[in-house]
Order: structure tokens, then C-alpha cells, then sequence
């Protein structure tokens, strides 16, 4: 570890939490220089959620690498971009009934969620945007305004401005409607919220917490966006890609988003962001937005490869299948240990289990990652102990790993009575 201690920015994050050199990977698996195994329910963030090293995608990838396919093209067409068009239109558009026109950006979700914000400015001509308490949109400067988290949201890093934060729904509990109160403010012409250009929002809340949003309030908001001619920009970089069940997160609230932003699992564990707008929306002039890694070429192919789990529902379903089972387990630990007062929340194969004590869910993680369990927190206390396994897990590595979450807890619990 020595050269990362010594050469690497005091920045890196995951390796603090994850002590040790990893070498390889597979499916739902990561190996270290140790030949060590450790069951992945971090899943690169979301990015990974057809597994390391997912055979048919790195089959396509080499077969593309071999045949001295175009790797970087700017913007330019290429046949694997062909592909990629057709292969989304026909798997994921079409069937829904989605007409959007699609962007390419720089290859990272912040990257993306600038572009919605600058397009929905510039279509508006209005300068405000809101966002929520909790949420979270990546860390260049537009999207870092309308990221919630002190942490991140130093003085020093200047412009955070033209964002007004409204609350989550259930922010202050079930007895305060958020919806209303962003109604009143936006109504009332002395309440000092500018009428913003869009509303940008995640159906449910991963690093803030794995907050979720309800189909009523997510229906109720992109009503009330409507009716006062402000844009829906839905930021499905986490939770999209089939996280929750369907593709797209918002699917069950059957709302239509004027804008999406996509990236992380799409990319098939690839950079790669995307862009999702209305076709009427779609005002951009040729160049306008550019990026020297737009349209990263090995990702369209390796995320063609991707959408075929998409052309059955065997996943979706398998993903529900799974969810289930992650509750179950989650549930079972909350019924063994009512004292930690733990609170659970989820979708699909998205899960929190909050511990509301202080430390005491950081000290969790670090017991499973001693017992082999890659898994990290969210929430702005870091309270929550975030499960994100890969969507392609097997049922017996998943129970293996929700049995790891349950002996960490027990021993945690353990060591402290003998102390
Ligand atoms: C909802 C959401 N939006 C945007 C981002 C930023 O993506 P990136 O880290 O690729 O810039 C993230 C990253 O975690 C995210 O979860």
C-alpha cells in the first residue's frame, strides 16, 4: 500500500474503506494481490450492475478491440455509436413509449447533470433550479450546487448559487407535505424562490441516504412542474439502469421527465453519460456542448451488450426476486435488535439499513469488510449502511453477503458488551 500513501492525493476515499490492493475480479467477486475474495455490495457505485468482468460484455469488447474498431471518435459516427442508437431506441425507447432525443457528454455523471442544467437554463431563459435536501449530483461546480451535502459544499469552492433546496419528501417526516410547501413557494410572488427553469430531483436518494421518493409525490411534483412550466430533470445516474426493477427509476410513478440523465451501469462498466431530452427540447447549437470524450466508443459496445439483458424481463425479475430477499434479511436484523431502532429503505436492489447511533454503522462496515463484505454508507452522517450489489449476483453469494451485514451487527453489538 505504500506508494498509494506516498504518492496519492490525501483526496482518494474508497481505499481508506477498502484497505487493500485488489488484483481482480468477476461477476459479483473482487480478489486482492492475496488471492483474498471479498463479495462486492458496492458495485463501483452503481456502475457494475452486470458484474466484473461480465463474460458477454468483455467478449464484445475484445471482439471490437481485435477488429481495430475506432475506440475514440469525438463525436464523429462510428459503427459501434450506430449500434449503441439502435440497440437503445429498440430495447429501452421504443417499448416505453419514449421519444427522446439523446446527448452525449463527458463520460461521468456530473458531466451529464451540467448539461441538463445548462440546456434547461438556456430553453427557460431563467437562471434558478431547484433541488433537494439530501440530494446528490455529482461535484463540478453546476451540478456541486445542487448537491446538498456540507461536505462537499465549501466557501472556498465559490459559485453555488442560482439553486433553491426544497425539502425531500418525508424530510420532516410523514406529517409535513413537501410537495406543498414547494407549491406555496413557488405560488406565493413574495416567498423570494425565483421561478426556476427546472426542478432537478433522484426518485430515491442514494448517497443522501436512500431516501425514496413515492410514485404520488414523484407524480404530484412532475404535475406541479407542468403547471408551472418548469422542467422535470429526473437524475437517474445511480438508480437508473435497472436498479429498481424496471430501466428507468421513475417507471412505476409513470411520469414523463422533460429531461434525463443517465451514466454510471450504463456505460456496462464503462465511462460513458448520457443525456435524455425531449425531442422539442433538444435546442443545443451543433458544438455547442462539447467534451473531447464524448461518445466513448468501447462503452457503446460494451453497453449494446448490456441492453440485450434487456430484450426479456428475466432481470427485471430476478431483480425483484432479489430485492426481496435483501429485505427479508434486512428485516430479520431489525427484528433481532429492536434496541438499534434501525429504519430500512429501498427499491428493487437498492437497500439502507440506517443506524440511527452514532459511528455505530461505519464501525459495521469495517467489521464486514474484515469478513470479506465490500459495502459502504451513505447519508450525511454516513448512517446508513448502503447494499448495492451487482443486479446479476447470485441468490448464493447475496445471502452469503447479507449473512456477513447480520454477524458484523451481532459481533459489533458483542465486543461492546465486554467492553
Ligand atoms: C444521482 C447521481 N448523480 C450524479 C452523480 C455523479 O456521477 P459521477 O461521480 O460519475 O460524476 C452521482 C454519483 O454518485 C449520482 O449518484
Amino acid at each position: 500500500m505504500r506508494i498509494f500513501e506516498s504518492l496519492e492525493s490525501q483526496v482518494r476515499g474508497y481505499i481508506r474503506s477498502f484497505p487493500t490492493v485488489f488484483a481482480t475480479s468477476k461477476g459479483a467477486i473482487l480478489t486482492d494481490e492475496n488471492g483474498r475474495e471479498y463479495i462486492d455490495f458496492f458495485a463501483g457505485a452503481g456502475t457494475l450492475n452486470y458484474g466484473h468482468n461480465n463474460e458477454r460484455i468483455t467478449k464484445a469488447m475484445i471482439a471490437y478491440l481485435e477488429g481495430n474498431g475506432v475506440l475514440h471518435g469525438l463525436d464523429m459516427a462510428t459503427t459501434a455509436k450506430r449500434n449503441f442508437l439502435e440497440k437503445f431506441s429498440s430495447t429501452i425507447l421504443e417499448p416505453r413509449n419514449m421519444d427522446y432525443k439523446i446527448q452525449f457528454t463527458g463520460p461521468t455523471g456530473t458531466n451529464a447533470v451540467e448539461s441538463a442544467l445548462k440546456l434547461a437554463r438556456t430553453i427557460k431563459g431563467r437562471s434558478n433550479v431547484v433541488a433537494f435536501t439530501n440530494g446528490y449530483h455529482g461535484l463540478t461546480m453546476g451540478a456541486l450546487a445542487v448537491t446538498g451535502n456540507t461536505f462537499y459544499r465549501d466557501e472556498a469552492h465559490i459559485s453555488r448559487s442560482n439553486v433553491s433546496f426544497m425539502p425531500f419528501e418525508n424530510y420532516f417526516g410523514d406529517n409535513v407535505d413537501s410537495l406543498a410547501c414547494l407549491r406555496k413557494m413557488i405560488e406565493d410572488t413574495s416567498s423570494g424562490l425565483d421561478l426556476p427553469a427546472a426542478v432537478i430531483v433522484e426518485t430515491i436518494q442514494a448517497e443522501g441516504g436512500i431516501n425514496v421518493a413515492s410514485a404520488e409525490w414523484l407524480k404530484g411534483l412532475s404535475d406541479l412542474c407542468r403547471e408551472f412550466d418548469i422542467l422535470l430533470i429526473i437524475d437517474d445516474i445511480q438508480v437508473g439502469n435497472g436498479r429498481t426493477g424496471s430501466f428507468f427509476s421513475f417507471e412505476f410513478a409513470d411520469i414523463k421527465p422533460d429531461i434525463i440523465t443517465l451514466s454510471k451501469a450504463i456505460g456496462g462498466g464503462l465511462p460513458m453519460a448520457l443525456v435524455l431530452m425531449r425531442p422539442d427540447l433538444d435546442q443545443w447549437k451543433p458544438g455547442e456542448h462539447t467534451g473531447t470524450f464524448r461518445g466513448n466508443n468501447l462503452a457503446f459496445v460494451a453497453c449494446t451488450e448490456a441492453l440485450s439483458y434487456w430484450d426479456n424481463p428475466a432481470l427485471s425479475e430476478a431483480v425483484q426476486y432479489k430485492g426481496a430477499r435483501m429485505y427479508e434479511a434486512l428485516d430479520a436484523i431489525r427484528n433481532t435488535h429492536p434496541e438499534l431502532e434501525a429504519n430500512i429503505r429501498g427499491r428493487g436492489m437498492i437497500w439502507g439499513l440506517e443506524l440511527p447511533e452514532r459511528n455505530l454503522a461505519r464501525t459495521v462496515v469495517e467489521t464486514c469488510f474484515e469478513k470479506g463484505l465490500v459495502i459502504e454508507l451513505a447519508g450525511a452522517e454516513k448512517q446508513v449502511i448502503k447494499l448495492l450489489p451487482p443486479l446479476v449476483i447470485e441468490e448464493d453469494l447475496l445471502k452469503q453477503g447479507l449473512a456477513i451485514i447480520a454477524e458484523s451487527i451481532k459481533e459489533v453489538l458483542k465486543k461492546r458488551e465486554i467492553l
